[in-house]
């Protein structure tokens, strides 16, 4: 059988923060679950992808007019198991990983403007956050966000597991491990 292959898209400009470390925890436990498993990771903010700016390229052509996503696209074809790792800002995605976001523009134009299908590898999908306040009100957004981009990424979302109140300084990471590691056994 052939290797698994995780993508992971990092959201969060922290290299020591919770979701780095929730990160980590996944990384961690997907290579205990399965030795073979290969890991592709982007950071959002070292890839610093251009903005979306509905310039219609993507109308008549297979890709975006900038060529900064092509190693995310790439990396979104072959993968098997997706995860993105986003901290809750305003309730939504920070600007970098959102930019990547809106790249998925390019795929629906070309299911709907041309009737292709650019990723046609079905993968499970992992959505790890961090928020700083009691509610976790963004989540919920951002998994709205998701289950959008989703259906061109070609990806189920399969668990959302969020760390909450990391303001406070307390975050129970065993807690979360034990979810993220429930969450891996189902797809790997
Ligand atoms: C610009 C900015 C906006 C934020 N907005 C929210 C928010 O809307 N809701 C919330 O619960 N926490 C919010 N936070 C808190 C972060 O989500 C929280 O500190 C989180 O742990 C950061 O992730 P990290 O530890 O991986 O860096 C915000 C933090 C920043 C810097």
């Amino acid at each position: 059988m052939s290797k698994k292959e995780l993508l992971l898209i990092e959201g969060s400009p922290r290299k020591n923060g919770v979701t780095a470390k929730l990160a980590a925890i996944l990384l961690e436990e997907a290579g205990r679950i399965d030795k073979t498993i290969t890991v592709t990771a982007f950071d959002a903010y070292a890839l610093a992808l251009k903005p979306c700016t509905h310039c219609g390229y993507c109308q008549k052509h297979l890709s975006c007019v900038n060529k900064d996503f092509l190693p995310v696209d790439a990396a979104l074809k072959t993968a098997d198991v997706l995860v993105i790792a986003s901290p809750v800002y305003v309730l939504g995605f920070p600007a970098p990983l959102k930019a990547l976001l809106d790249r998925s523009q390019q795929y629906f134009e070309a299911k709907y403007a041309r009737n292709t299908i650019a990723i046609t590898k079905p993968k499970k999908a992992i959505f790890l956050s961090a928020y700083g306040s009691k509610d976790g009100k963004g989540v919920h957004f951002m998994e709205e966000q998701l289950q959008l981009v989703f259906k061109v990424f070609n990806a189920e979302l399969t668990a959302t597991i969020a760390a909450h109140n990391t303001d406070s300084g307390h975050v129970d990471f065993d807690a979360l491990r034990g979810k993220i590691k429930a969450a891996l056994t189902g797809i790997l």
